[in-house]
């Protein structure tokens, strides 16, 4: 007899110790390339090449040194790229008009980034606020209000013109109700429908985590906020409708952003739309406390358990500014 009388039902060591039984414990949490998503800036001048001060190991590239770069990640596994655009002589007005300009660094590059990484999936940020005078992310009433007409239909404009210069993604991250539907109708008219996905910012917070992105994308607004359309931090029902309405539009792809402290909103996405793959952002204010983390070693074992608990709570693909150095963790682990 067993002088403790322990209980077979609540032994959970026997099944956890060695690190092959550890890894049936955690289905669906591996991190492979496809599990990653690599933000990219890029300049107007296509020899720039920038650091970023906020955020280590970043650059601002223009098309001919990025190209180089992402020779070698494509060669390291990379799968997906998320382009941003940074206009810096372009001009910038209240509707943003230079978002879709034919001298827009995006819309110029995709054609070369496509012909020369034909098997690299490329998503486009849609926003206007990179390119608009006032610095939001939609077009403004006479009153300084969002001004919902105008602005879904300059975003769907600047999704089609990425759409048809070679994005496979269009990636919408403005928060504006209904731009999916706009989106989606303006690719169906255009017989871009089964060319292009639409990956929605769905539950976007009004965070103050976007710091370092926006000091690299000159992209504050010049007067208020953006509560108005991104969602409050702590409302998981605005969330929660946010991906049922955007669901509802069409969207292919839903996103939580930021990342690491909303997994909630990520599991109750998952749970509810357990077809749509999942992306969570992680932003540059994550980017940020994870880079400051510990030693070499400490901090990629804190940035590899992250992604893990990302994916347990649910994602599918997670956007990470660390994707150079998780591919290099990943290939060296095989
Ligand atoms: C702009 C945009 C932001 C980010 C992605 N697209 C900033 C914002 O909404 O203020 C944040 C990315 C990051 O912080 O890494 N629409
Ligand atoms: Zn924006």
């Amino acid at each position: 007899m067993n002088p403790l009388f322990l209980s077979p039902e609540h032994i959970l060591q026997g099944g956890y110790f060695n690190a092959t039984l550890r890894k049936l414990q955690e289905p669906n949490t591996s991190i492979e390339p496809h599990n990653i998503m690599y933000p990219v800036f890029l300049l107007e001048n296509d020899e720039g090449m920038q650091t970023v001060s906020s955020m280590p190991n970043v650059f601002r590239y223009g098309i001919n040194k990025l190209m180089p770069a992402l020779t070698e990640l494509v060669n390291n596994g990379l799968k997906s790229i998320l382009i941003f655009g940074i206009v810096e002589t372009l001009p910038k007005d209240a509707i943003g008009s230079s978002a879709d300009s034919v001298n827009n660094p995006v819309v110029k590059a995709l054609s070369k980034i496509k012909a020369a990484f034909p098997d690299l999936t490329i998503a486009c940020d849609v926003c206007l606020c990179p390119y608009t005078s006032h610095g939001h992310c939609g077009v403004l009433t006479e009153k300084g209000a969002i001004d919902h007409a105008a602005s879904v239909k300059r975003i769907a404009e600047v999704a089609l013109a990425y759409a048809k210069a070679g994005a496979d993604i269009v990636a919408p991250s403005d928060m504006m109700d209904n731009r999916i539907k706009a989106i989606k109708d303006a690719l169906i008219a255009n017989s871009l429908q089964n060319q292009v996905s639409v990956l929605s910012y769905s539950c976007k917070f009004a965070s103050s985590m976007y710091g370092p992105f926006r000091d690299t994308m000159k992209s504050s607004p010049m007067a208020g906020d953006r509560k108005c359309y991104q969602l409050p931090p702590g409302s998981a029902g605005l969330a929660a409708r946010a991906a049922a309405r955007d669901v509802a539009e069409g969207a292919d792809f839903l996103m939580v952003k930021p990342g690491l402290p909303y997994l909630d909103i990520v599991r109750q996405t998952k749970d509810k739309y357990p077809n749509h793959p999942l992306f969570i952002y992680q932003v540059s204010g994550e980017y940020a406390m994870i880079s400051r983390s510990g030693d070499e070693n400490e901090m990629e074992s804190i940035l590899m358990e992250t992604l893990t608990c990302m994916r347990r709570a649910g994602a599918d693909c997670i956007i990470t500014y660390f994707a150079p150095l998780i591919l290099n963790l990943i290939s060296k682990k095989q």
